[in-house]
């Protein structure tokens, strides 16, 4: 069996991970060794139903070394820190991370196997021994338009986002609950009187969400109730560091980075709990009938439903309140729009713990155990 070491198993994408690991029976494929960045010596988790002794240090190179793969879930700031002295020592172990420090990185490839598995083979074989999962909006958008990106026929996307507060982080999702219940508690007396009108209401709401008791403190700005339009640094093209990733990952993911597709559109963030969805704009190379691009699109991957793009449907089958927790990747509101029969539109939703992070990462390792 090989030895499988995995960091950051105790944070939300890695309980994530741990979890569908354990769904899938990965664990019984492997020799797992936990570690840890503050608590070695203590027991080892039991998620792999078999003794994993005691958690190594995650800085410990020495232990890092003895592993055939390691998969990491603790960050950027830790590959930034363990990665290049593991290389340096001579590692030449499989390396799968979940954080985006080595993402564009020359000699890492960017995992999404039901897009870019000839990528991975290619890589395998010529010896990359880095893998790392994609950005999540992006990893979410290349599993629903899969089919369209494969037959080459699209000339560029517009995709804008409403991204879950999960990708901001765990203190994030606390938080947006918190401002909710927060709404609620300060307006609760007038709520309840069925004589209150609903502008003093709204006046209350407001003042509310502008003041200091409601709670801001890992947003810095208002979500409940409100929207944030801008994720991550800002960049001097104008950009956020989110909106750049779709173009450079998407295209090192599919392996046209020497003639990219265009794909750039705003990313905003949304009080959903861990779906991200993308309402899309895409120009077709050419006139495809709206039954064809269904098909190509149905057909791409396991994961991708099409919905179609009737009221009842898009409502029920097209939300994070349906889509969150699961793997599916609903994609409707597909049709041709006024600006002439190659431009249609589409809506997807996905779960960016799952396809956006997690899953990625554990089917890596399953194409390595083959
Ligand atoms: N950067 C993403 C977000 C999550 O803020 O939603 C990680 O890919």
């Amino acid at each position: 069996l090989q030895k499988v070491g995995l960091v950051g198993w105790r944070g939300m994408v890695g309980s994530v991970l741990m979890q569908r690991m354990q769904e899938e029976k990965d664990f019984d494929l492997i020799e797992p060794v936990f570690f840890t960045t503050s608590q070695a010596g203590k027991a080892a988790p039991d998620f792999a139903g078999k003794d994993c002794g005691t958690l190594l240090s995650a800085f410990d190179i020495d232990a890092l070394k003895a592993q055939d793969v390691i998969i990491t879930c603790q960050g950027g700031d830790y590959t930034k820190e363990v990665y290049p002295k593991l290389r340096e020592a001579g590692w030449n172990g499989y390396w799968i991370d979940a954080a985006s420090s080595l993402r564009m990185a020359e000699d890492a490839i960017i995992v999404l196997d039901p897009v870019n598995n000839k990528v991975i083979e290619a890589g395998i074989q010529s010896g990359v021994k880095t893998y790392v999962g994609g950005n999540c909006t992006v990893s979410l958008m290349l599993l629903a338009l899969g089919g369209l990106f494969e037959k080459d026929l699209i000339e560029w996307v517009a995709p804008q986002t409403y991204q879950a507060a999960s990708g901001a982080g765990a203190q994030n999702m606390r938080e947006l609950i918190s401002q909710m219940g927060a709404i609620h508690s300060d307006v609760k007396a007038k709520l309840d009187d069925p004589a209150t009108a609903i502008l003093d209401i709204d006046r209350q709401v407001a003042e509310f969400i502008r003041s200091d008791d409601y709670p801001k403190e890992q947003f810095g700005a208002p979500l409940a109730g409100s929207l944030i339009p801008y994720i991550d640094s800002q960049l001097v093209s104008g950009q956020s560091r989110e909106e750049w990733k779709a173009q450079v990952e998407a295209n090192k993911i599919m392996g046209t980075t020497e003639k990219p597709v265009p794909i750039d559109g705003l990313c905003v963030r949304v009080g959903a709990m861990r779906c991200h969805s993308q309402a899309i704009t895409i120009k077709l190379k050419k006139d495809i009938p709206v039954s064809e691009i269904e098909a190509i699109l149905a057909a791409h991957n396991d994961w991708v439903k099409v919905i179609p793009n009737e009221r009842e449907a898009s409502m029920h089958e097209l939300t994070p309140a349906k889509v969150t927790g699961t793997l599916s990747i609903p994609v409707g509101r597909i049709r041709k729009l006024t600006m002439g029969p190659e431009y249609i539109s589409a809506f997807t939703v996905g779960d960016q713990l799952l396809w956006g992070a997690a899953e990625p990462l554990r089917r890596m390792l399953r194409i390595l155990l083959n």
